[in-house]
């Protein structure tokens, strides 16, 4: 038996956790601890509601609550949710409760102590007429560069120009609209820098970790390593435990991680052991999850380590599964999309189990996935329903009315492949779930109940019973091993269903007390059977379930310029939205404030070249980079690197997936004009994308052999090298469909992955 600590990111009670939660990060670690639980491990599952920082004082002030009453009316409504849910935390607690407060401001005084905590003055944005300090989304004004209004005070988004307070012309209080005045303000910083040598220490070595976690970190760690202001200008929060500092509180990101010790302390308390956490944070030895959405990531692989290292002799994380986001109508999940997607509403209408399947099996683990209460149904009538739901059904009934108990078992050759079918499939659950692969998991459940429905078809128990009636028992007998293989393997997923087969098995225990170490052992002869209803029914989506998707899109109709763009349908849907041109390398220069990065301008032909920042200092030089063809993905959402934007990004071949450490840069094959579209000769919109639609088209390297690339016939003359782009079964050759293809300047394994 070993020791698990599984840490839940913390939702913000700003309102009812919905969906995109649950699939994010809520479920996933439910489904591990139980996992965990059924091996015998012993598991601290800690967490709770982020009830702190500024959204929540706005939106509390605009119900007329005050904070505290506005954070703890969700935390009472997301707690409750969680718990019809089938969730079980070992605490889920709250950030705002004087246990928090005790540890974080014990915390604070330690790093204070030891000098990984400073204070320095900055100047801030101060609103006279609401008295208080105003974060930077609370600042909105003009552009000093580009004339953009309704710019934000941090940063302008038409241009990419960062400000420092004071920049912005005509600023406004966004709460107010009265005119704020710059302050100086002295705070608190955290000296991140003083951690960065521990921090590449311990992510080195991890290449289990996710790659959005690798590669959030790495550039955090390339880039962003500066010291972070970790207290705020307002009266909400937890008080700094500093006489004269009464009018700030410590910054939420700073105190909310810290939750996951509070809260493990608390719990500590609660069961009259105070000293049990130390077990499980003192211990290197226990393994540390944190279930999060891959906007946290920096939080989770950074600032908290940090502070753990500053606190000395702490358990780090072994591992952060990071999900994508669940999507909904092409767009975010999001409280205001309405709709009925939060998790009380939905639990009025459906089953926790029910919902609980049909998120394990769209769970948006390695790129975004997308919500839909038609695909719901379907996979809930079709999967859950008919195929274990009836399997378990037909096996319970058909034995219990024509033998009441436990048949007697076949001891011979007839059980061979009943026990081998449930070996294997234990082998596949045991390596998905131990990585964290709980989409796969729960397909490998669905697969042995694909093979259970055919055994019991091709024993036919219906005309044995009339034929043989002992080796009927028989046939029954290995159907109800796989019965309680199912259950058992299906709990972590769909708990109280799994837990009522197990009932109707005749087992008085749970599943969990028996253990998955018992899954192959005979069952019981002779054992009653109880009355068995079907644990799982069909269901029929309402129209108004509709209503969130049907509202985002017609939001992305009002609006096809902002919102997301509406994908072509058909194959290539994916790579049909990216705008790929090919360009030329005009300039190159050190960006000035990171040295790992170029900043390079590239003639697209669109009159004035595009500026790109690349990070491939590390393998071209300035003068192979100079006068280089590149093809660019040139619709991509702006991004800043340092203070520099970036307007789109460059394509290269990186077999870091095949286990090599060559990038190469795309390149057209042939001469051929800058702004050339290389979309294959399909059709594709150029309107903007961000860099998770980017991720979900594959293209990978392949050699031409024998004038054939993948299958696809290439004409003479054409590269050695080309890249695949991939959507399911069908295959097409990058290229601008006319001849001229997308190859790299050297060789590199089949199936390198671009991008
Ligand atoms: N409240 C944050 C969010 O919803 C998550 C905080 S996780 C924490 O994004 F533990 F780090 F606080
Ligand atoms: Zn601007």
């Amino acid at each position: 038996m070993s020791k698990v600590c599984i840490n839940i990111a913390w939702p913000y009670s700003n309102g009812a956790i919905h969906l995109g939660h649950l699939a994010g990060s809520l479920l996933p670690p439910d489904i591990f601890s139980r996992y965990n639980r059924l091996l015998g491990n012993e598991v601290l599952m800690v967490g709770g509601s982020d009830q702190h920082g500024t959204p929540i004082t706005v939106s509390a002030e605009k119900c007329g609550m005050t904070p505290e009453a506005y954070a703890d009316k969700f935390h009472e409504i997301n707690k409750k949710a969680i718990e019809d849910m089938g969730i079980e935390y070992s605490l889920y607690n709250k950030t705002h409760c004087p246990v928090h407060d005790e540890v974080v401001q014990g915390i604070f005084l330690d790093l204070l102590d030891k000098g990984y905590i400073y204070t320095k003055e900055t100047n801030q944005y101060y609103c006279p007429k609401c008295s208080r300090f105003l974060p930077d989304r609370y600042v909105e004004g003009v552009c000093p560069k580009c004339g953009m209004e309704k710019t934000r005070s941090d940063q302008c988004d038409a241009c990419g120009t960062t400000f420092e307070p004071g920049d912005l012309l005509k600023p406004y209080c966004t709460l107010c609209g009265s005119e704020p005045e710059v302050r100086p303000t002295e705070h608190f910083f955290l000296k991140l820098s003083a951690f960065r040598e521990q921090l590449i220490e311990l992510i080195s070595g991890k290449d289990y970790l996710r790659s959005n976690v690798k590669a959030f970190t790495k550039n955090w760690l390339d880039d962003g390593l500066y010291d972070r202001a970790i207290t705020r200008d307002m009266s909400w929060g937890v008080p700094i435990p500093i006489e004269g500092w009464e009018d700030k509180v410590i910054y939420v990101w700073f105190e909310a991680v810290i939750g996951y010790l509070s809260a493990s302390v608390e719990y500590s308390r609660m069961i009259g052991k105070p000293d049990y956490w130390e077990s499980f944070w003192k211990d290197p030895e226990v393994r540390h999850y944190y279930f999060i959405g891959k906007d946290n990531i920096p939080f989770h692989s950074i600032i908290w380590p940090a502070i753990l290292m500053g606190m000395g002799g702490m358990t780090q994380y072994h591992d952060i599964p990071a999900n994508e986001y669940l999507m909904i109508g092409g767009g975010k999940f999001s409280k205001s999309r309405g709709g009925a997607i939060d998790v009380p509403t939905v639990l009025q209408k459906y089953d926790a189990d029910v919902v609980r399947y049909y998120l394990s099996a769209i769970m948006p683990d390695t790129h975004d996935s997308e919500f839909s209460w038609e695909d719901f149904q379907v996979k809930v009538n079709n999967e859950l329903v008919a195929n274990i739901g009836n399997y378990y059904h037909r096996c319970l009934s058909f034995t219990r009315k024509n033998f009441g108990t436990i048949p007697m078992a076949d001891d011979g050759e007839g059980s061979a492949e009943v026990v081998a079918a449930i070996e294997s499939a234990l082998a596949d659950y045991n390596d998905c779930l131990s990585r964290c692969d709980f989409k796969k998991g729960v397909k490998v459940v669905m697969d042995l109940a694909h093979f259970g429905n055919r055994y019991f078809d091709s024993v036919k128990p219906w005309a044995l019973v009339k034929s043989d009636r002992d080796q009927c028992g028989r046939v029954l007998n290995n159907n109800l091993r796989i019965v309680k293989a199912l259950a058992m393997m299906a709990w972590p997923f769909m708990p109280r269903s799994s837990e009522t087969i197990w009932g109707y098995l005749g087992y008085d225990g749970t599943i969990e007390g028996a253990g998955l170490a018992s899954v192959l052992e005979p069952l019981p002869e002779g054992q009653e059977l109880r009355e068995p209803l079907p644990v799982y029914k069909k269901v029929e989506i309402e129209m108004e379930d509709n209503k969130a998707e049907q509202q985002q899109k017609q939001e992305k109709k009002d609006k096809p310029k902002e919102a997301q763009p509406a994908a072509p349908a058909g194959p290539f849907a994916m790579f049909r939205r990216m705008d790929l041109r090919v360009g030329t390398v005009v300039s190159v220069e050190d960006h000035p404030d990171a040295e790992k990065l170029f900043v390079l301008k590239v003639d697209c032909d669109e009159g004035e070249p595009r500026q790109l920042v690349t990070n491939l200092k590390w393998r071209y030089t300035a003068e192979e980079m100079m006068g280089r063809r590149l093809i660019v993905i040139s619709n991509l959402k702006p991004a800043k690197f340092r203070g520099v934007q970036s307007m789109g990004m460059l394509t290269a071949a990186d077999d870091e997936n095949m286990g090599g450490d060559t990038v190469h840069l795309l390149a057209p094959s042939c001469d051929i004009p800058n702004g050339t579209r290389f979309d294959c000769g399909v059709e594709g919109t150029s309107s903007r994308i961000e860099t998770k639609h980017v991720e979900q088209v594959v293209m990978k390297t392949v050699h031409v052999v024998d004038g054939k690339a993948m299958g696809v016939e290439m004409p003479e003359g054409s590269p050695s090298v080309v890249i695949a782009v991939i959507d399911g079964d069908d295959v097409m050759i990058l290229g601008d469909g006319k001849g001229c293809y997308a190859t790299i300047d050297g060789d590199i394994q089949d199936g390198a992955n671009v991008l």
